[in-house]
């Protein structure tokens, strides 16, 4: 879906859309394809690329907000589809921070030798939970979803260092406020959009910029690392002038960044895989390289990983 295609839905501008937020286009899948669908696409090309074998997976976490159903998890349901029969699968809500956050919970896995092959997906159909009335938010999102295959290594490469941390204080800046056990969906309600995406934008944008700056810094200085060794960051694809603002403030040079938010907008949980799988698959990303990551989204949540390739 094209920002002229949005010309035509809500009162906006190609022009509004790409200043504000570097978006060009979005993908949106079609109804016969679910959250799950791009999901367990996306672990079946990872488990390809890592040349790993359906029953040596010992768990499947799905980071999504955007779930097939409310029970049981997408994990389960990616658990079947692929034939994963030895392994657990569940799910990590965790907002656009949720890949980070899945990734942090399989190293603690991997680290204490209790499992030796993880699957960690981000996976988000956000296209079915959008106002489509709301200009401020329908011009953002796009679905999508990323995977890895996290497992031990002996060659020093691997997840070095892991940061989470969320504040419930500022919940209501990004939610979606009917829908769940306190405000359910009653007969009686009168469709207003609170069932969809709601954001107070610039509330978030500042505490974004902020957090992400500070989650950067804190992965580096707890791997030991300096900023400039960083080969590469992997930001969560929000906007564009949220990335441009975190590059300043690492201070670190534009072509070290990963940015794609250009072709698929905000994909929330799945937006650090995707920006990862086109960094791997376009040649940026070299062995032994030191791999960044970081999100923030609803919660708020924030998160931050760095890897040495
Ligand atoms: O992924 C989870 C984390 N999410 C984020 O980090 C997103 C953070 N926030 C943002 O990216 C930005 O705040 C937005 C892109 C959502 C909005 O950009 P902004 O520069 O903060 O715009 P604004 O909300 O302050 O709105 C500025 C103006 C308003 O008009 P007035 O009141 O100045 O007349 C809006 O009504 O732009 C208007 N506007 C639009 N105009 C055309 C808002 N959306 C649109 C639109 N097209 N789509």
């Amino acid at each position: 879906m094209t920002n002229a295609d949005l010309e035509k839905i809500v009162e906006t501008s190609d022009q509004w859309i790409l200043e504000r937020t570097g978006i060009r286009e979005r993908r949106i899948c079609d109804d016969s394809i679910t959250c799950a669908d791009m999901a367990t696409e996306a672990a079946r090309n990872a488990m390809a690329m890592a040349n790993c074998a359906p029953e040596d997976v010992d768990m499947v976490i799905d980071a999504t907000v955007t779930a097939d159903y409310t029970l049981p998890s997408n994990g389960c349901l990616i658990q079947e589809k692929l034939g994963l029969v030895n392994a657990v699968g569940f799910d990590v809500v965790a907002a656009c921070s949720g890949f980070i956050n899945g990734l942090t919970i399989s190293r603690g896995f991997i680290e204490s030798g209790m499992y030796k092959k993880i699957v960690v997906v981000g996976s988000e159909k956000l296209s079915a939970f959008t106002n489509w009335n709301d200009r401020s938010t329908c011009v953002l999102f796009g679905d999508a979803a990323g995977a890895v295959v996290v497992e031990p290594s002996t060659n020093g490469s691997g997840i070095l260092s892991t940061f989470m941390k969320s504040d419930g204080r500022m919940r209501e800046w990004l939610w979606s406020k009917v829908g769940g056990t306190k405000h359910p969906h009653t007969p009686d309600f009168a469709w207003d959009g609170t069932d969809k995406i709601y954001m107070s934008g610039s509330d978030v944008f500042k505490v974004a910029v902020k957090e992400m700056g500070r989650a950067c810094l804190k992965a580096i200085a707890d791997a030991g690392v300096k900023p400039e060794d960083v080969s590469l960051v992997v930001p969560h694809q929000a906007n564009m002038r949220i990335i441009e603002s975190l590059i300043k403030r690492l201070n670190i040079s534009p072509d070290k960044v990963m940015i794609n938010i250009e072709k698929y907008g905000n994909t929330s949980s799945a937006s650090v895989p995707l920006a990862l799988d086109e960094a791997n698959r376009s040649g940026r990303i070299k062995p032994g390289d030191l791999v960044l990551m970081v999100a923030f989204g609803g919660g708020m949540i924030w998160g931050s990983a760095l890897v040495r390739w």
